[in-house]
């Protein structure tokens, strides 16, 4: 405990146990269980680069930023050499159990005002399944076309942790087996205030925050998760957000990609919709391939165009990867800071207690968080590889309440998407000019997860139902 003290003092941080004295014994330690957890040599470090550094720019020379080569989306993907050859490798993967789905699910959803886990969020237009049963959905729906179990990784912070276990218990796993769930908490990093100083949210507790999805890799390290995988002979998880129904967890030819490509880590762009989207953009600089997020790029550089008028840094990042098991352990139990994520600073409100020991709720920011983003890490990755997804059939994030991603935008994505399938097995639907059908309409992931088998679902379907509102295919 003096050791303890004397640590934080030379720190410059004594002033966590200013209400020490007051506190009864448990309090004591649990306060003393959060002060060992704090890493004051990387603190110290933080508050030199990010908090007191006069400059906060990203360092980042705009004019060295060209674009990143990407694998495009042919014309057919059932008829393209290389996509069929990225197919049948990436099946081959999967059937051999090599895939495992990793969902980060940690972060607040400030943005969408739900006052629980996202993923507990309901977004199908018919039926209002949740995000997590979506996923789980589509993740049973490929386990049975492969014929081998898909582990599910599921990162939750300290905050959504509990909350998002018992939904998956209350649920039975959505029809998944419980023990290919694997839930892991994200790690907490202290907040600190504008000077630097550890930020008491009581008088005996300091508080901390989420270390962002970033910090997924050395959570996967710390949990066990990578340990779990490895022993389970899985080679690379299948990375996605927990905001985007669409995303097709599963996919044959990224997988293919990734694993003809000798990446260890690889990504989906998608041609951004407007040239202010905001997304982050795959780079490169100083031929390291890199994600500059849209509020780190200057809005000339976004709207930026080539000789033909086709935008130049077109491709959007939508947060979807595969990764390496290998690659996450190095990073994740890395001491070198070569191999570490760095971090990045968000200000915000943090409640904290005033110098009377009373609680006061910030109607400003006051402090700083500090958080990693997964994305810092294709930049230490060998042979990265960015294939092009067709926005369609793979994004539409629920973000915000109203207006551009949000639940509306994302039923109507979800419904055009299928009404696109109905349209190529020969069923028309009438829609507006968005391909937004008319009536409501939903296809479970146990149907299909794509078009090719969707067609071949429909096909086989002894007696079609009648095309009507609400009409919910399973
Ligand atoms: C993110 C990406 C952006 C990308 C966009 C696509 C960042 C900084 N930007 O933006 O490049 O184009 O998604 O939709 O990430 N999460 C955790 N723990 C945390 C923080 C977040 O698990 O501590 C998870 C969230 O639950 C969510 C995901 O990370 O699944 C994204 O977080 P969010 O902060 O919403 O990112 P965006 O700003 O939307």
């Amino acid at each position: 405990m003096l050791q303890l003290k004397q640590k934080f003092e030379q720190a410059g941080q004594a002033h966590v146990f200013k209400f020490f004295d007051e506190l009864d014994d448990s309090q004591k330690k649990a306060l003393v269980e959060q002060l060992e957890m704090v890493d004051l040599q990387e603190l110290d470090y933080l508050n030199k680069t990010l908090v007191f550094a006069e400059n906060t720019e990203t360092g980042i020379d705009f004019e060295k930023l060209i674009p990143a080569p990407y694998a495009p989306l042919p014309e057919d993907k059932n008829t393209d050499t290389k996509w069929l050859e990225a197919k049948k490798v990436g099946e081959d993967a999967i059937k051999a159990g090599k895939l495992a789905a990793f969902v980060v699910a940690g972060g607040q959803g400030t943005r969408l005002g739900f006052n629980a886990p996202k993923g507990l969020y309901k977004v199908t237009p018919v039926k209002e399944k949740s995000l997590f049963q979506v996923f789980a959905e589509k993740i049973l729906s490929a386990s049975k076309k492969y014929g081998v179990s898909i582990p599910w990784i599921v990162m939750t912070s300290h905050i959504n942790n509990k909350a998002t276990v018992e939904f998956f218990e209350e649920n039975n796993y959505f029809g998944l087996n419980k023990n290919d769930v694997i839930f892991f908490k994200q790690g907490l990093m202290p907040a600190v205030d504008l000077n630097g100083k550890i930020i008491l949210e009581e008088k005996g507790k300091i508080a901390m925050t989420p270390d962002g999805h970033g910090g997924c890799l050395r959570g996967m390290v710390r949990s066990g998760a990578i340990a779990e995988l490895k022993k389970r002979g899985i080679e690379c998880v299948s990375y996605f957000q927990v905001d985007n129904p669409l995303v097709d967890i599963i996919d044959p030819y990224f997988v293919g990609f990734h694993l003809l490509g000798k990446s260890e880590m690889s990504s989906k762009m998608i041609a951004k919709a407007y040239p202010l989207e905001k997304v982050g953009h795959f780079c490169m600089l100083n031929d390291k391939l890199t994600v500059v997020e849209y509020s780190d790029l200057p809005n000339e550089y976004q709207e930026q165009t080539d000789e033909n008028g086709k935008l130049k840094f077109i491709a959007g990042s939508v947060a979807i990867h595969i990764v390496d098991v290998n690659f996450i352990e190095k990073l994740g139990s890395s001491q070198k800071d070569e191999d570490r994520l760095p971090f990045h600073r968000a200000n915000k409100k943090i409640p904290f207690v005033n110098d009377n020991g009373e609680c006061v709720k910030p109607e400003k920011p006051n402090g700083v968080k500090f958080e990693m983003f997964v994305f810092d890490a294709l930049p230490m990755a060998k042979n990265p590889v960015i294939i092009e997804g067709f926005r369609g059939d793979e994004f539409s994030p629920v973000k915000n309440a109203e207006g551009l991603d949000s639940p509306l935008t994302c039923k109507n994505h979800q419904k055009a998407q299928w009404r696109r399938w109905f349209a190529n097995a020969g069923v028309e639907i009438e829609a507006d000019a968005e391909g937004i059908p008319s009536i409501n309409i939903e296809v479970s992931p146990m149907f299909a997860t794509n078009q090719a088998d969707f067609t071949k679902a429909w096909n086989e379907l002894p007696s079609k139902p009648s095309i009507a509102d609400n009409l919910y295919l399973q």
